[in-house]
C-alpha cells in the first residue's frame, strides 16, 4: 500500500453558488451558503486516502472550534496527524468562494493558522516522512516551510510531488529537488515565462523546467489533455469528457490520485490517465473534499 505525507493548508471552505460570477462593484444573487472542509493541503490528503493510500497530514489548525471538528473529519478518513496542536493566536484558515453556473469559480483565501506553520514544526514530521513513498505539497504555507519539507524529504529519499498552488513568491527553484511538478496552464506560464496555453510551447518551456532540479513536469490544463515531460519522453494525455458543475478541489483531487498511482509503480501514461480520471469526478459534484471520488468510482470510470 502506498505510504503519502502530505504537508499543507486546511480551510474552512464558505462557498456560495452563483448563477454568474460577480465583476468588480456587483451584487449577484446565490443559493445557501455552505460551510464544508477544504484547503489544498488537507483536500489532497483525503483525495490520497480515498485512493486507498496510509496518509499522514502535517497542517495548522487555530484556537475555534473549527479545529477539533477538522480534526475529527480527518481522522475519520482514516488520516493520522503527526501534528496535533492548534495554533494558539490565530482562527483556522477559510476560503470564500463563489461557484457559477458552469462550474467555475473565484476563491479568497484567508490563511489563519496556515500561516503560521513554522519550519520548527516539521520537527515532528520526520519520522513519517523518512517512512513515505511521496511527499506531497502546495503553496498556501509559508514557503520557508515548503523549503525545509522538500529538504528533508531529499535527505531521506522520499519522492517529491510539489503543486506549487497558489504559485510561491521567490520559491528557490534548482536549489531543492523536485522529483514530480504538478502546475496548472497558469501557474505554467509563469513559471517558464510563456503568454501561451497552445500544448507545444508549454511542453518545449516544461523541457527547460527539468534543469532546475526536476524529473518529471505535469501541466493540467482542464479538459484539455495532460501534458507531461521528463528526460526521457513526452506525453499528452486525454481527459474523461465530462460536464463540470464545481470544479473547486478538481486539481487537489488530481494531485492526490497522481501522488497515489505514481507510489504503487503505475507508469506515468498510467498514472496521469489515473489522476485525469479522480479530477474529472470531483468536477461533477460539488464542494472540495465533499466531492471526492473513490478508488472503486475511478476505477469503474476508466473501465
Ligand atoms: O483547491 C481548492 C481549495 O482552494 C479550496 O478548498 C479552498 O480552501 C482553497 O484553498
Amino acid at each position: 500500500m502506498a505510504e503519502i505525507t502530505v504537508i499543507g493548508s486546511a480551510n474552512i471552505d464558505l462557498v456560495v453558488n452563483v448563477e454568474h460570477l460577480p465583476q468588480a462593484g456587483e451584487t449577484v444573487p446565490g443559493g445557501d451558503l455552505m460551510t464544508t472542509f477544504g484547503g489544498k493541503g488537507a483536500n489532497q490528503a483525503v483525495a490520497a486516502a480515498r485512493m486507498g493510500a496510509t496518509v499522514h497530514f502535517a497542517g495548522r489548525l487555530g484556537n475555534d472550534a473549527y479545529a477539533e471538528q477538522y480534526q475529527t473529519h480527518l481522522l475519520r478518513e482514516g488520516i493520522s496527524l503527526p501534528l496535533k496542536e492548534p495554533v494558539p493566536h490565530a482562527p483556522t484558515g477559510s476560503a470564500l468562494i463563489l461557484v457559477d453556473a458552469h462550474g467555475q469559480n473565484i476563491i479568497a483565501v484567508s490563511p489563519g493558522a496556515n500561516g503560521h506553520f513554522t519550519p520548527e514544526d516539521l520537527d515532528n514530521c520526520e519520522k513519517v516522512l523518512r517512512a513515505s513513498d511521496r511527499l506531497l505539497l502546495q503553496a498556501e504555507i509559508p514557503r520557508d516551510t515548503i523549503v525545509r519539507a522538500i529538504q528533508l524529504a531529499n535527505t531521506a529519499n522520499t519522492a517529491v510531488v510539489f503543486n506549487p498552488s497558489p504559485m510561491p513568491e521567490g520559491f528557490p527553484w534548482g536549489e531543492v529537488h523536485l522529483d514530480y511538478l504538478i502546475v496548472n496552464e497558469t501557474e505554467a506560464q509563469a513559471l517558464i515565462g510563456v503568454d501561451t496555453t497552445d500544448a507545444e510551447s508549454l511542453l518545449r518551456g516544461a523541457k527547460t523546467l527539468l534543469a532546475r532540479s526536476m524529473d518529471c513536469v505535469v501541466i493540467t490544463r482542464g479538459a484539455a489533455p495532460t501534458l507531461a515531460v521528463t528526460a526521457q519522453e513526452t506525453l499528452s494525455v486525454e481527459t474523461q469528457p465530462i460536464t463540470p458543475v464545481d470544479t473547486v478541489g478538481a486539481g487537489d483531487t488530481f494531485a492526490g490520485a497522481f501522488a497515489v498511482a505514481t507510489a504503487e509503480g503505475m507508469d506515468l501514461a498510467e498514472a496521469l490517465r489515473f489522476a485525469n480520471g479522480a479530477g474529472a469526478l470531483s468536477a461533477t459534484r460539488h464542494g472540495a473534499q465533499v466531492s471526492l471520488p473513490t478508488r472503486t468510482e475511478v476505477e469503474d470510470l476508466l473501465r
